[in-house]
């Protein structure tokens, strides 16, 4: 018999348009009589008093409902305090009415019942049907009017520098969820019992379970959903809503198939440019050079992906490219001739972990529309910084875990475009000595006071 509680507390959208109803009905007799004895006396005393005792029944089950159902107290909190005083408002009315030789007066006190049940009630449907159940149909002018925010969710957007560095999970993944799934499944309007607005809620999955599997996308509702046909009951979001667009969904099945991590960057997926290329925040003054370049030949990029570069546009239909030797670790200094004949067209160069000395900064300069540069966990030293000078477009530089020293960062002063320098995890995290610069620099070094137990040896 443990189900009869909380059955009674599902009752509860059914039971509140009792008191509603009688209350309201109460009110409306108050109003269309002229004096208490009207002829109307009975009726007015039998509706306060039906309607409040039915109120103590929708206060009951609606308590129940919020106590089996998983409602936060937040959420309900005004609704409950609200719903108990139109209660109470109703039996002192009740009491009230025989007492009463000022009709005005208890026609105030029957006004202030009218608000406060529609007060709760509004409450109540807000709990049920969300905030903005009733403006969302209105024109966009109307609801910025009324407060609603029109732009709900702005989506995923991406820095055209630097995405690789992001969190595929936080950045990319829940901002497509928040665009297209948040407002059917949130914690409050849960639809199929399933949160997709956090971490945890897409963890935890909906009434039939989990709803990702990492390395399986086909297997995983989070994505399987969104390709069904459009008139399958179960595609997702439901098809007279806005849909996904196409990169948003190949976004998502990347994710499961390249593992479903919490902590992984966008870099280690390795992603390609068309799937981020509407995404990708276009600033006023573009990122990279603007430039007539024509566009390196087919037969020249497919030659370079032989020997081990990965080469891609910097974005749709730029001319300008980026390289990486992300599969190229045995390269070194000589190596770079490779991509002499690229010139003005090499963007991006992604040196990281490879057999590189410093040597190597003094041809740079081949490349005048190089942008951004990383050089991470390489040997490069802090004397061979001076040689970068020539650089006039570079305005990322990347050097984390490299041996750099405070001092040798002044020689990057003189070059006109840079703006920000990484170095985490090199001799700058920390080091107090380090000055501010015309660029920003992130040494991510924030040193910690010493504590007892550093010293203690195991
Ligand atoms: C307009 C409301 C709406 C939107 C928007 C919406 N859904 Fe749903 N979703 C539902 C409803 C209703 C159900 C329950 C019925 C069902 O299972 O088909 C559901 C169920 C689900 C389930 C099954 C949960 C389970 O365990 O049974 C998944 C998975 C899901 N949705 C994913 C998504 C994703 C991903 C998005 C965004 C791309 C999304 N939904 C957008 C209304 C919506």
């Amino acid at each position: 018999m443990d189900f009869i509680v909380p059955l009674f507390g599902r009752f509860h959208p059914i039971l509140v348009h009792l008191p509603i109803g009688f209350l309201l009905f109460g009110v409306l007799m108050v109003f269309l009589s002229k004096e208490k004895d009207s002829g109307h006396s009975q009726s007015i005393q039998l509706a306060f008093f039906v309607g409040s005792v039915s109120a103590v029944l929708a206060s009951i089950s609606g308590f129940l409902q919020y106590h089996y159902e998983g409602f936060s107290w937040e959420t309900v909190q005004f609704h409950l305090a609200l719903g108990a005083l139109t209660t109470v408002t109703g039996f002192y009315l009740t009491w009230d009415f025989r007492k009463t030789v000022n009709w005005t007066s208890f026609r105030w006190k029957s006004f202030s019942l009218l608000v406060l049940l529609l007060f709760t009630g509004h409450l109540g449907g807000n709990i049920t049907h969300g905030e903005e159940y009733l403006t969302e149909l209105l024109p966009d002018g109307l609801r910025r009017l009324l407060g609603d925010s029109t732009d709900a969710e702005q989506g995923l957007t991406l820095p055209e520098s630097g995405w690789e560095d992001l969190k595929y999970y936080e950045n990319v993944v829940q901002p497509i969820l928040n665009s297209n799934c948040k407002s059917c499944h949130n914690p409050r309007n849960k639809k199929g019992e399933l949160d997709l607005s956090t971490l945890e809620g897409l963890k935890k999955g909906g009434e039939n379970g989990v709803v990702f599997h990492a390395n399986d996308a086909e297997k995983s509702e989070l994505f399987s959903r969104l390709v069904l046909p459009s008139d399958d009951d179960d595609h997702m979001p439901p098809k007279e809503k806005r849909q996904p667009q196409k990169e948003e969904i190949e976004l998502i099945k990347l994710w499961l198939e390249t593992g479903a991590s919490f902590e992984g960057t966008l870099g280690e997926a390795r992603p390609a440019v068309k799937l981020l290329d509407p995404f990708f925040e276009r600033l006023e003054v573009p990122f990279y050079p603007q430039t007539e370049l024509a566009e390196v030949s087919a037969d020249s990029i497919a030659a370079l992906k032989k020997m081990g570069f990965f080469v891609e546009p910097v974005h749709l239909g730029s001319a300008l490219l980026k390289v990486s030797c992300l599969n190229f670790p045995d390269f070194e200094d000589a190596d770079l001739s490779k991509l002499s004949s690229l010139g003005g067209n090499l963007a991006y160069l992604d040196l990281n972990d490879t057999q590189i000395s410093g040597e190597i900064l003094s041809q740079i300069t081949a490349f005048p529309n190089l942008t951004v540069l990383k050089l991470n966990s390489t040997l490069i030293e802090g004397k061979d910084l001076a040689t970068l000078q020539q650089s006039p477009n570079l305005k990322h530089l990347y050097l984390n875990g490299t041996q750099i020293n405070p001092e040798d960062l002044a020689a990057l002063e003189s070059l006109p475009a840079l703006e920000k320098v990484y170095a985490y995890d090199t001799p700058l995290s920390g080091n107090p000595a380090v000055k501010k610069f015309r660029f920003s620099l992130e040494t991510g070094g924030y040193s910690l006071p010493p504590i007892p137990s550093d010293t203690i040896v195991y």
